[in-house]
């Protein structure tokens, strides 16, 4: 059989309406208080979607083991099975309490590129830090402390510590970061959930006003934060953390062998890739879901990495 190539240009609008789906699905959950009924909604409506795409598809990056039995588990074959073999990493709704709550930036996210492109995140916790395009490659560095990458990435803005914006999730773990950042004169955007839109804020950061990403969240969240910085430009590196043996054996059987590797951006998403987020709560990158009687409206943002294209697309369909 001839083997077809993975043409980004072909698939990607066909991506975009995978993360649409999931998103729109979420509608009439928004607000409801229930983090379940949405994602379940999502999920079945991207895993539907996903199924029409020309592709032969691995979810890489997906919803958990299999052995824990979800839709879109990590492993799980998705599309026609006509096309090319594709990596998939997704999250079709990061975000669920956002959602519950109607709070901003939950967005239903989907990344593609060829098959081995994507780095087997086992679900655990990594450390992250980003930044956006612009910069020197390493201005900033895990190894530094809070306190230096505040200060180098002025300098290299050209500007105070008092003039950088560092967007963390607000959590207990990261009181320590929150205090330091604090003390350097720099402000903090907390959010309460959804670091991929965290990462996503720094390489738009005239039009969202962070100037950098910190702290720990979702490994898988960090491989989809990886994708998007790709074809946005801007720096991301990740290191694994592991809270007990289950995680490092979830690791392991992931294929990763050296646990305290710092992976960058290039080394999380190794090939050019495509990238879709739809809004599901409003946000400072993309809007929410809109329902008017007969009709929804949303927005997406799509995007190829081999051309650095970014399209934001608006959606209206009758309901
Ligand atoms: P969900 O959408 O699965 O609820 O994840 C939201 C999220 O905030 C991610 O963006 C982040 O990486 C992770 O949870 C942080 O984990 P924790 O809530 O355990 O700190």
């Amino acid at each position: 059989m001839k083997k077809i190539d993975f043409n980004d240009r072909a698939l990607s609008l066909g991506l975009a309406r995978v993360s649409e789906a999931a998103a729109i699905a979420c509608a009439p959950l928004i607000g409801r208080g229930d983090e379940k009924a949405a994602d379940q909604a999502a999920v079945d409506a991207m895993r539907t979607q996903l199924n029409k795409l020309d592709i032969s598809g691995v979810v890489v990056i997906g919803e958990g083991e299999r052995d824990e039995a979800p839709m879109l588990y990590i492993g799980e074959e998705v599309g026609n099975g006509t096309g090319p073999g594709v990596d998939i990493a997704l999250d079709p709704l990061e975000g669920t309490t956002l959602t519950a709550k109607d709070m901003p930036n939950a967005l239903a996210v989907i990344a593609m590129g060829p098959r081995g492109s994507m780095l087997h995140a086992p679900d655990t916790y990594m450390d992250k830090l980003a930044i956006g395009p612009g910069y020197a490659e390493g201005v900033v560095s895990l190894d530094m402390t809070p306190r230096e990458r505040v200060e180098a990435l002025a300098k290299a803005k050209g500007c105070t510590t008092a003039n950088i914006t560092v967007c963390v999730l607000e959590r207990p773990r990261h009181e320590d970061i929150i205090a330091e950042i604090r003390a350097t004169g720099a402000a903090i955007r907390l959010i309460t959930d959804g670091d991929v839109a965290g990462v996503m804020h720094c390489a738009e950061a005239a039009k969202t006003g962070i100037d950098m990403y910190m702290g720990s969240g979702g490994a898988p969240e960090g491989v989809l934060a990886a994708a998007a910085l790709k074809c946005m430009g801007g720096q991301i590196m990740g290191r694994l953390l592991f809270r007990n043996e289950d995680e490092k054996a979830r690791a392991r059987n992931a294929g990763i062998t050296d646990f305290d590797r710092v992976y960058l951006r290039d080394d999380m998403v190794t090939a050019d890739v495509i990238f879709a987020a739809t809004g599901v709560t409003d946000g400072s990158l993309v809007s929410g879901i809109k329902r008017e009687v007969g009709f929804v409206t949303a927005e997406t943002i799509l995007m190829r990495s081999k051309t650095g294209s970014v399209r934001r697309m608006i959606y209206r369909n009758p309901v």
